[in-house]
């Protein structure tokens, strides 16, 4: 735990000592719109293990996939527990919030999850949102749902909020986040969307064990290729570990034995917001790697971007102004009998201009936009001739 904390060593036994004197913390988790991925990855905890979680760290009073009651039984769990502790327990939540056409899109007992999880997560002393679609609607809000799904952060106030996004989580990661609170009295620093900075406050990318690969221009070009069964780097079959903030390389899942990339695939950026459209096609390879400096911080990549998003609007909408000018241009040459060529060629500067702008309009949307918004990426360009750290040379 003091590991996965970025804790020094010494940590361990204050964090013996607090969770032997702890009473165990009363937990309420929900599921919505979910597949149970992450009660899954939860039931393989084993340091400690799920047994030494149920036992003597926690009591998940509700929890529809493990609980034995059922139906008025397990309805009145939940209640009781709320009953008991007021502001007294920890609200997990799993699965998304459908809030479309009132909610109808899952319904639990006759009332609607958005008013089951609303209610619940109020009177909670935290909400730990565990997985992508917790965190901010995952594939439930995936471009084409229609059930508007959120994630939790979304809809409560008040109280808390700490996300643990991933498709699924690492249970590392829930396990040190309530280790945190009971060692020192407080929740774990967090970034500006919520995530624990001691779990989502590095780059993939920078903790990779296949990074010397990608340093050395060591590529694999196919599945199965060479360079795939020397576990060279997965850049250009689309791994997303340049752009993705996560723990997984240290971590690692299945009682710390691999994670994605050390098994041969890319990361899929799964830990991001709206991964599911933002980091598709998967196998598509991102246009300019590492696409920031080691040391930033993933709220300097937030803030970088909304400058950026901010001077694209500015450049959006001038033009705009600049092609509804000509579009008026052209009808007022057609109304006077002349060609929009020699409208256009009567303009001077101001029609420069407004070139540059389309231009620069459709230069900076290949930039802002997710790798979708890119332009297609070519398998010859290397990162080492697009500024990223590879050597002359490139792919193997
Ligand atoms: Fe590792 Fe992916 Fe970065 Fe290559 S691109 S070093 S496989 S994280
Ligand atoms: Fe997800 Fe990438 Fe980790 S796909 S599990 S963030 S390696």
């Amino acid at each position: 735990m003091a590991a996965t904390l970025a804790l020094p060593k010494g940590y361990g036994p204050r964090i013996a000592e607090a969770l032997e004197r702890s009473p165990r913390i009363p937990v309420i988790w929900l599921e919505g719109q979910d597949c149970a991925g992450n009660t899954e990855a939860f039931l393989r905890a084993s340091h400690p293990t799920v047994a030494e979680l149920l036992l003597e760290i926690l009591s998940v009073d509700y929890h529809e996939t493990l609980m034995a009651a059922a139906g008025a039984d397990a309805e009145r769990a939940r209640i009781e527990t709320m009953d008991r502790f007021p502001n007294g327990y920890v609200a997990v939540v799993e699965g998304a919030i459908p809030i479309a056409d009132g909610g109808i899109y899952c319904v639990i007992g006759g009332r609607s999850f958005r008013e089951i999880a609303t209610e619940v997560c109020s009177g909670a002393l935290a909400v730990i949102a565990v997985g992508s679609c917790a965190f901010d609607g995952g594939l439930p809000a995936a471009a084409g749902g229609p059930t508007g799904a959120v994630g939790i952060g979304q809809l409560v106030r008040g109280v808390p909020v700490i996300n643990l996004p991933g498709c699924p989580m690492n249970v590392q990661n829930l396990t040190a986040t309530i280790v945190h609170y009971l060692t020192f009295g407080t929740w774990p620093a967090v970034d500006s969307r919520g995530r624990p900075l001691f779990a989502y406050g590095q780059l993939i990318h920078d903790q990779c064990e296949r990074r010397a690969h990608f340093e050395h221009g060591e590529f694999v070009l196919a599945w199965g290729d060479e360079g795939h069964r020397k576990g060279w780097c997965l850049y250009k079959l689309g791994c997303k570990g340049p752009a993705t903030f996560a723990n997984c390389p240290t971590v690692r899942f299945n009682d710390r034995t691999s994670w994605p990339v050390k098994v041969g695939h890319g990361c899929i950026g799964c830990t991001m917001p709206a991964f599911w459209d933002q980091m598709s096609p998967f196998y598509r390879r991102l246009p300019a790697p590492p696409p920031f400096p080691s040391d930033v911080t993933v709220d300097e990549v937030g803030t970088a971007l909304v400058g950026l998003v901010g001077g694209l609007a500015a450049v959006h909408a001038v033009g705009s102004i600049i092609r509804k000018r000509r579009a008026g241009r052209v009808v007022a040459a057609a109304t006077e009998g002349r060609t929009p060529e020699s409208a256009s060629e009567a303009t001077g500067p101001e029609g420069a201009e407004g070139v540059a702008g389309g231009e620069a309009e459709g230069r900076a949307a290949g930039i802002a936009g997710s790798p979708k918004g890119e332009p297609e990426p070519t398998m010859d360009t290397d990162p080492d001739e697009s500024g990223g750290g590879g050597k002359a040379g490139g792919a193997r």
